[in-house]
């Protein structure tokens, strides 16, 4: 079993925290003051989005002044004894040689606006009385539950914001260098970027694609880029043919800022799915062919002002064909056939590449030519027609695991192989 990284990394002093650097100074300083007199201020709230450190400074400050830290979340003061635990270990005083303590409240938002409504006077009580510092921390300082929380005298508020990916991406380094993981820079400039200022989250991607790595590539992390474009285009495709208006269908298109060509073949391919009355898929796909008539003509006269109407046609255009049409049931959008030829890994290319090469000393043309022209072909022969498929692959002198891949499977390739053997 793995350890986690976020866990076995996460920093064990304030200053490996990365980011919010005034915010943390003005808490440790306002942490540090108890140690002469109890400040007016006997609360401090923490506050700002997910996965950037708020826990975890906490700790790291407990640590760094050596004091006991007494940790509490939502779900265990939704009681009144639990709350009274804590109302103890605020008032009861340690002398003055005790350790001293620091009680945390985390995940506040956790506790019920209204159906709780005896926990946050009885916290408000608690720090009224305190004798030690109590941090409060939650992700939405301003919902309305927390307003007896805002007064500034009472309450030193602190916003944490979203470290920069500059600072996300010298974590992520540093905790390559104690994995003695050696990584490409820009593949971590990457992960940090697009954790999006949660670091939590960009610990738990550099993990899940780095550990037990010999190098972190930026190849091993780039693909997460087209997984999160595949998002996007689940949108749009999902507002193309299933919109109500041709306004909703086209602005899709101009606000997600998808490829024109990559989205053609996701609706090419996924629209017959979508439409169970013929006549109305009829003329969604007539649509369809009206937009790829007009991407010939741009691609000849190279007049991109009819791109206008290659995006109307295959968006509104589709959209509008659906009358009454529904699917029965949900179903699942499908990677575009076309694309994923160019999609397949290394291996497969070079499968393919190999086959292209035996191809063309067979029938005199170039590889690509027997890639894009022949190929197809011979797949459909050899997915349909086991006994032809066993003469050509005799012929193009295909082994094994050549006929497997034209076959587009084991089982269909047996069927050809057995015919190979009569
Ligand atoms: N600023 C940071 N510097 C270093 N590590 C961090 C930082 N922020 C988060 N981490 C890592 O992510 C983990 C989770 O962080 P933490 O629990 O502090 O997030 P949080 O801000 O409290 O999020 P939530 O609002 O979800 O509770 C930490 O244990 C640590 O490994
Ligand atoms: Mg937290």
């Amino acid at each position: 079993m793995h350890d986690a990284w976020i866990v076995k990394h996460r920093p064990r002093s304030a200053k490996e925290v990365v980011g919010n650097r005034r915010a943390i100074e003005i808490f440790e300083r306002w942490l540090r003051s108890w140690e002469h007199a109890i400040p007016t201020q006997r609360a401090a709230f923490l506050h700002g989005p997910p996965g950037i450190g708020k826990t975890v400074i906490v700790e790291a400050l407990a640590q760094d002044l050596g004091a006991e830290l007494i940790e509490r979340n939502a779900s265990d003061y939704r009681t009144e004894e639990k709350i009274r635990q804590v109302a103890g270990f605020a008032s009861q005083y340690m002398g003055f040689f005790g350790k001293n303590r620091i009680i945390l409240l985390d995940e506040m938002d956790g506790v019920y606006g209204t159906v709780d409504r005896g926990a946050i006077p009885a916290i408000t009580e608690i720090i009224k009385n305190t004798r030690y510092p109590i941090v409060l921390i939650a992700n939405d300082f301003w919902n309305k539950k927390f307003v007896s929380f805002r007064d500034k005298k009472k309450f030193l508020i602190i916003e944490f914001k979203k470290p920069s990916v500059n600072d996300i991406f010298k974590h992520l380094k540093k905790i390559c260098v104690k994995e003695s993981l050696p990584a490409d820079d820009d593949a971590l400039r990457f992960l940090a970027q697009r954790s999006q200022g949660d670091v939590r989250s960009g610990v738990n991607d550099l993990q899940a694609l780095g550990q037990g790595k010999k190098r972190l590539l930026f190849s091993d992390v780039s693909w997460l880029a087209y997984r999160d474009r595949k998002d996007v285009i689940f949108s749009v495709l999902r507002q193309v043919l299933y919109s109500k208006s041709c306004k909703a269908a086209k602005q899709m298109v101009d606000l997600a800022d998808v490829d024109i060509d990559m989205l053609f073949e996701w609706i090419y391919e996924n629209l017959p799915y979508h439409f169970n009355i013929p006549s109305e898929l009829a003329a969604a796909m007539e649509a369809l062919a009206t937009a790829d008539l007009y991407r010939g003509r741009i691609r000849q006269t190279q007049n991109w002002k009819l791109m206008r109407y290659v995006i109307d046609f295959m968006t509104a255009g589709v959209a509008m064909a659906r009358r009454k049409s529904k699917p029965s049931g949900w179903v699942p959008f499908r990677f575009p056939q076309r694309i994923r030829t160019l999609s397949t890994s290394r291996a497969e290319r070079k499968k393919k590449s190999e086959i292209g090469k035996k191809i063309k000393q067979r029938m005199h043309v170039s590889v690509g030519v027997a890639n894009k022209d022949v190929l197809p072909f011979l797949k459909i022969i050899f997915e349909s027609d086991p006994s032809m498929a066993a003469g050509l692959a005799g012929w193009f002198n295909f082994n094994e695991e050549e006929i497997i891949y034209v076959a587009g499977g084991k089982r269909q390739a047996n069927a050809i192989l057995s015919s190979v053997a009569n």
